[in-house]
């Protein structure tokens, strides 16, 4: 039970603090420039500024919704918040995605790290996808068990700049830290999510 507290305290906290951090430094960089407040996002600028501003805009929104929708006290008490934050979170997801696969062409890490972001943004969509029908079916135990797995996609965010800082502590340079970060930020906490919807005793009652 103390565990269960820490773990979802943990969880609240750290989906605000990276989600304030990246509209930090979204209103930075259109205040005083990308070239000073984030210089790795410049050559988006040429033509990809408007799927840029679609990921750093939208994604960080579903990052700080996230939390909100295991709420069970907004859940429960409040169904019509419950939804429309249900509903932001899945359009910031669709928006952020989209904009992220446009980004890609131009991101200048490794094939392999491109390979990794690619999957994760499909997946999200996808999960998240699965997450709103079900809702919209009334299957509430699966409805949850996929917007776990679909909120553990959005907690890469999270895990990925978590890992980015001891990497880049070693020397390593920062586009080498997404060979790395780019498959094990949302391989990680997928796999967490997945050993809690199977551990004996647990929620899932409905097929998933
Ligand atoms: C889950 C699917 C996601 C994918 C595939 C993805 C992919 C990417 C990629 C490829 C970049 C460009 C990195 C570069 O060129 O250096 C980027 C940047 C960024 N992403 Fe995401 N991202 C995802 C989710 C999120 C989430 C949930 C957030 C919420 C905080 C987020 C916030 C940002 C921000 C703020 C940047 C700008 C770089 C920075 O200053 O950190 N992303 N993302």
């Amino acid at each position: 039970m103390l565990m269960q507290r820490a773990s979802t305290g943990l969880f609240w906290f750290l989906s605000i603090v990276i989600a304030a951090l990246a509209f930090v430094v979204v209103t930075l960089a259109t205040a005083i420039g990308f070239d000073q407040a984030a210089p790795h996002l410049v050559h988006y600028l040429d033509s990809e500024k408007l799927p840029l501003y679609a990921h750093i805009v939208f994604a960080p929104l579903a990052l700080l919704l996230a939390p909100f929708q295991f709420w069970a006290g907004l859940r429960n008490g409040h169904r019509r918040i419950h939804r429309a934050i249900g509903y932001a979170y899945a359009v910031s997801i669709a928006i952020a995605a989209i904009g992220s696969l446009l980004m890609l062409p131009r991101f200048q890490g490794s094939t392999w790290a491109t390979t990794g972001f690619a999957l994760l943004a499909v997946i999200w969509v996808a999960t998240t996808a699965r997450a709103f029908l079900l809702a919209r079916a009334r299957r509430i135990a699966a409805h949850r068990a996929w917007m776990m797995r679909s909120a553990a996609l959005t907690f890469a965010a999270v895990v990925l700049r978590l890992m980015m800082l001891p990497l880049m502590a070693t020397g390593m340079p920062m586009l080498k830290t997404y060979d790395i970060t780019a498959w094990a930020s949302w391989l990680l906490p997928l796999l967490v999510v997945e050993w809690l919807l199977r551990r004996p005793g647990r929620m899932v009652q409905q097929p998933v």
